[in-house]
């Protein structure tokens, strides 16, 4: 039998993430906030359903101060300038002082601005982690990175603020639809090329059971990925390197998502993508066997996942977005390439190189 809940201590920051692996498993709350101290939970309009679980929790950290709730739309438009000065307006008016806590009830988008206003509140209060969605649970929520787009540059501005807790409770992120499902199982396949060939044979054998959400899978998995994120958010605390391995197709991705205007495609999705024209590029570059990469784009596949470009962006567009990119450098830019499966390394390749991957994928209709 397994046990109901995990403990996963994130060493980034203070973070302690709790993996729980059944609804009803609503035991070990391993946070005391102060008494009295203020908190503004952020939720968006679908997991805002899971409010009442989500006061429960905050009870049970041993709250009782002024307590407000913003709740966003959903979309990746929501993490932006005008949502985060929402929150921030939200918590002034409110009159929370420095104790306060930003409790993020929600997917990436929602734990990106409210992490991201907690790390502004009066120079940083604390950000607690309640992901709902499977990219989430297995990686957003920890690590600390958050973060609000700006037009065609995604995730432009932002900072590394930890949280104090994360608690994913496997049981709420059951209803999710099936597209934002594989969406996640996207960075968890991410993960798991990056840095763990055993982790990812296992994801190969077992992607019909994640993919149908079986609860012991699902729970190994997301037990995993947090593991995994710890190991390397203590190596590198502030992205300086290690923790770069972490970008695995996502300089492509984000160029696909900002070409499409954030419409269309799912972030996961796009990263998925991402990963095929990394490998791909990988292999080019004499760095991948062919029978490795071709196993990652079978693997992707198998989860339903987007393995060819989409109609509708073209290597123009995909330029501009790789001109927009953090990462870009002149006439390079910094991404992660494949040395094997569970090895990965972050080089400098020209952005011609990207536009050449991005060529050979065979596109399909979206
Ligand atoms: N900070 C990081 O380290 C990091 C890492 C990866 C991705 N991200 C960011 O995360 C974002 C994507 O996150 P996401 O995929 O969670 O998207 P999301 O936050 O937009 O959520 C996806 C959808 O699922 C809905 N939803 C949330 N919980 C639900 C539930 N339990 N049941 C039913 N519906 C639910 C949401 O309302 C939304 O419509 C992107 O902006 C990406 O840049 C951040």
């Amino acid at each position: 039998m397994m046990p109901a809940m995990r403990a996963v201590p994130v060493r980034s920051g203070t973070c302690t993430a709790w993996v729980a692996y059944h609804a009803g498993s609503e035991q070990p709350v391993g946070l005391q906030l102060r008494p009295g101290a203020g908190l503004v939970m952020v939720t968006d309009i679908n997991a805002g359903a899971m409010v009442t679980w989500g006061r429960r929790r905050t009870g049970a950290y041993g709250m009782a101060g002024r307590r407000l709730r913003v709740v966003l739309g959903t979309g990746e438009s929501y993490k932006g300038f005008l949502y985060l000065r929402l929150i921030l307006r939200a918590m002034l008016r409110a009159g929370l002082g420095r104790d306060a806590v930003v409790l993020s009830l929600g997917g990436g988008v929602v734990g990106d601005v409210a992490g991201l206003a907690a790390a502004c509140y009066m120079r940083g209060v604390s950000i607690v982690q309640h992901p709902t969605t499977l990219l989430a649970c297995v990686d957003s929520s920890m690590g600390g990175k958050v973060g609000i787009n700006t037009g065609a540059f995604k995730n432009a501005v932002g900072c590394i603020h930890p949280p104090r807790y994360m608690e994913a409770q496997m049981g709420r992120v059951a209803a999710l639809p099936v597209r934002q499902w594989r969406a996640g199982l996207a960075e968890a396949a991410k993960m798991a090329a990056c840095l763990d060939r055993d982790f990812y044979c296992w994801l190969a054998v077992h992607a019909h059971d994640v993919a149908r959400r079986a609860a012991p899978a699902i729970a190994s998995m997301v037990a995993r990925c947090a593991e995994l994120k710890s190991y390397v958010t203590a190596r590198d605390d502030v992205e300086a390197g290690a923790r770069a391995c972490l970008n695995l197709g996502h300089t492509i991705g984000h160029a696909v998502e900002s070409g499409m205007n954030y419409m269309h495609w799912l972030h996961g999705e796009a990263v998925s993508l991402g990963i095929v024209l990394m490998a791909n590029a990988s292999h080019r570059l004499g760095l991948l066997p062919r029978a490795d990469a071709a196993q990652i784009v079978r693997m992707l596949a198998s989860l339903r996942l987007p393995v060819r470009r989409p109609l509708g962006v073209d290597a123009a567009r995909l330029a501009d977005a790789l001109s927009a990119d953090k990462k870009n450098r002149g006439e390079s830019v910094c991404v992660v390439l494949l040395r094997g499966i569970g090895d990965c390394v972050a080089r400098e390749v020209p952005r011609d190189a990207m536009l050449w991957a991005w060529a050979g994928a065979v596109h399909r209709s979206t």
